[in-house]
């Protein structure tokens, strides 16, 4: 059987597909403030949307991530949702939110077959929360966290981007936050995606820092290099909460490509091959020059050889990406 495989060796078992490029929020890291989004007849409807997933499920794709933008936002949401559980092959359906439209969905998504969900908290500081997020309002998503654990997922991972003077000094409280709601908590590098407005290098700040600040508080096992849908994630356990995983995730300080299984369709239906690199396959104009399954099959198995070996982002750029987050599919 024909299966996505690279130059490299690496073999494709996850999708992120971005739903749409609109976010309710403008965090500092992702978006510049006016932002230009991507107008409706331009996404990949439902339909399109299906047919790629079911094609890469026949190439070994094995897990879903619905991603923005925010995927709230997108109307017909759950029922979509619902749609993947039909795709033989798609064992993992999970999905990244910002948590603001949580408190009403999140009942939905795992009646729709939704099986983790990740959240990204910045701050637990509304002011701060706030000027991070430029409109987020933390009740909303504290709320929204509360109705995800009534819900049933079977994992929650909060999400932190850690800048340097902006909120460095709750990576111990946002830690204490998810240990105690039994949440796994990824610690995020900022990466250099388009053109935010801001001086990037100034705000870097390392994962090392990070997980020697975690080790001055708690007792840990060395770092690992989670399995392979873990993905980038290099794991560090608390020997006071060994079923919680915390992450770090760190594009500049620690490689990660090795291991690197995924790959990002656009909400627009350009499928990237790598975060750090613009090449791309423009599936949306082969579906609507009316190609056939096999035809687009062959696209796909043509294109993993332009899979790059790794990305390349140099910790004194602002920009290396033109491309914004929210296209990208975080
Ligand atoms: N660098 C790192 N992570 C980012 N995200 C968005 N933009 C960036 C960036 N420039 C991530 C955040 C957010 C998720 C949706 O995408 O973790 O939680
Ligand atoms: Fe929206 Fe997520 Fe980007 Fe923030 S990081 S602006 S919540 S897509």
């Amino acid at each position: 059987m024909n299966m996505l495989t690279d130059r490299y060796g690496r073999s494709i078992r996850y999708l992120r597909v971005s739903l749409t490029d609109r976010c309710d929020f403008r965090c500092v890291y992702c978006m510049s403030e006016k932002m230009r989004f991507t107008h409706r007849s331009k996404l990949l409807d439902f339909d399109e949307l299906e047919r790629i997933i079911r094609i890469m499920a026949g190439l070994g794709v094995r897990k879903v991530r619905l991603t923005g933008g925010e995927p709230l936002l997108r109307r017909g949401l759950t029922d979509f949702c619902h749609r993947l559980t039909q795709i033989e092959g798609i064992t993992e359906r999970v999905l990244t939110t910002n948590g603001s439209h949580l408190a009403f969905l999140a009942d939905d998504l795992v009646r729709a077959g939704i099986q983790r969900i990740n959240i990204s908290l910045d701050s637990l500081q509304p002011e701060r929360f706030r000027q991070i997020s430029r409109f987020g309002n933390l009740d909303d998503v504290l709320e929204g966290i509360e109705a995800a654990c009534r819900a049933g997922f079977e994992r929650i991972k909060l999400n932190t981007v850690i800048l340097r003077g902006v909120n460095e000094d709750e990576v111990l409280s946002l830690l204490d936050f998810a240990l105690e709601k039994k949440f796994d908590i990824s610690f995020i590098e900022e990466m250099p995606l388009g053109e935010v407005g801001r001086n990037r290098p100034s705000e870097y700040y390392s994962s090392d820092w990070i997980e020697a600040l975690i080790r001055s508080h708690y007792r840990c096992s060395q770092p690992q290099t989670g399995s392979a849908t873990d993905g980038p994630s290099r794991l560090l356990t608390l020997d006071a909460a060994p079923d919680i995983r915390v992450g770090l995730i760190s594009p500049h300080s620690h490689n990660f490509c090795a291991q690197c299984n995924r790959v990002r369709l656009t909400a627009e239906g350009r499928l990237l091959l790598c975060l750090g690199h613009e090449d791309s396959l423009d599936l949306r104009a082969l579906l609507r020059a009316g190609s056939s399954d096999e035809e687009i099959e062959s696209a796909l198995l043509a294109q993993m050889d332009l899979k790059p070996e790794r990305h390349q982002f140099a910790p004194d750029e602002s920009v290396s990406i033109v491309r914004f987050m929210n296209m990208t599919g975080g």
